[in-house]
């Protein structure tokens, strides 16, 4: 198994919460974003039809109830494909109607002078 690569990619100032940039590590693109605070880092690459998952808009979603209302949560930390819709959880990057189907995530740490280190 290769030795895993850390790139340093932004400052954590330059994600506010509720954001994201993409970057492009050896012809791969990946998205990190800021979710309350804390960075997680996507591959731009729907398990879906391979759509650009990481483009998609930010948002939440209707919760589970049993209630016959919508009721709304999980602003700012659900990614919503751009292609078809399908919602993944940021932080997981599971799928949120079947959480066995993941997108491909990679572990994100932010180092004392404020570095955005992922882990490729
Ligand atoms: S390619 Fe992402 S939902 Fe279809």
């Amino acid at each position: 198994m290769a030795a895993k690569q850390e790139l340093v990619v932004c400052k954590r100032t330059e994600i506010a919460p509720g954001e994201r940039k993409l970057v492009t590590v050896d012809g791969k693109q990946i998205g990190v974003f800021n979710v309350g605070g804390q960075f997680f880092a996507l591959l731009n690459y729907c398990p879906h039809y391979g759509g650009a998952l990481c483009r998609g808009p930010i948002t939440g979603t209707t919760l589970p109830t049993n209630e016959f209302k919508f009721v709304y949560g999980h602003e700012g930390s659900v990614l919503r494909c751009a292609w078809h819709g399908w919602e993944f959880d940021i932080p997981s990057g599971e799928l949120l109607i079947n959480r066995k189907i993941k997108a491909k995530r990679y572990a994100v740490t932010v180092s004392a002078a404020g570095d955005v280190v992922v882990h490729i």
